[in-house]
């Protein structure tokens, strides 16, 4: 079995990369960014590929997930994919910060695009997520939301709308991308989000973002750590 993660910010990755031990593979997906860990935890094979640094700061976005997420799949052949990361919450919605949820849908939030239905269908994505995203979540008594992605930290008028719309709970730049990708080559793909802000907090979000970083990161690796346990030792297949 074998289980690959899809993160797009050191931080985010580095807690749970020491935690394991798990070592780089230098230049694996080379000339493209993205960085490949491997190691081996209770019989599985776990990869961790980083979308990568460019000028010296992580890629974030979905372009950099999308390249990540089919390198990983059409080289690797995961029999799971999970992306993990830190994503904006809604306290309205009880989110509190370094509260780590389990996405249980995805869609796009900024994707404007006017014509008939299967367009707009087509534009907001909507993919499915694994199967045993629920069991899981309700085992490890974890909470659930549904992730919407963009392509911009702050969130404009016209998003809140569309997340509002839609049910939107976690508000992240990568995570559609991924399930699109996901999609399109049939792998199936768990979301492990850590809240860093609150949308609707009041708060300036790039500052409270930072600001709660890396206790997210901590809460993420913890409830990684869970995650990997249980389907290490719990499932027998995706
Ligand atoms: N990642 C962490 N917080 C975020 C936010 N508010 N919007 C998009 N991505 C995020």
């Amino acid at each position: 079995m074998k289980i690959c993660y899809i993160v797009a910010m050191v931080a985010e990755a580095q807690p749970f990369i020491e935690r394991y031990g798990i070592q780089k593979v230098e230049g694996f997906f080379a000339p493209l960014p993205c960085q490949l860990y491997e190691g081996e935890v209770n019989g599985t094979t776990l990869y961790v590929v980083l979308n990568g640094q460019q000028n010296g700061s992580d890629l974030v976005g979905c372009e950099a997930a999308t390249v990540a997420t089919l390198s990983a799949i059409q080289r690797l052949h995961p029999d799971l994919i999970i992306n993990s990361g830190t994503c904006g919450a809604f306290r309205a919605k009880g989110a509190d910060i370094a509260e780590v949820y389990i996405g249980n849908g995805v869609m796009f939030h900024d994707r404007r695009v006017p014509g008939d239905d299967a367009w707009g269908t087509q534009s907001l994505g909507n993919y499915p997520v694994w199967a045993g995203s629920q069991q899981l979540a309700a085992t490890l008594g974890m909470k659930m939301g549904k992730v919407t992605t963009g392509s911009s930290l702050d969130m404009q008028p016209c998003d809140l709308e569309m997340i509002q719309q839609h049910g939107g709970e976690l508000k992240d730049m990568e995570g559609a991308a991924v399930g699109f990708v996901c999609t399109l080559l049939t792998t199936p793909i768990l979301y492990v989000k850590s809240v860093t802000d609150l949308c609707d907090g009041g708060a300036e979000t790039f500052e409270e973002f930072s600001r709660n970083l890396s206790k997210a990161c901590e809460a993420l690796r913890v409830a990684n750590e869970r995650v990997i346990d249980y389907l290490t030792k719990q499932i027998q297949g995706f």
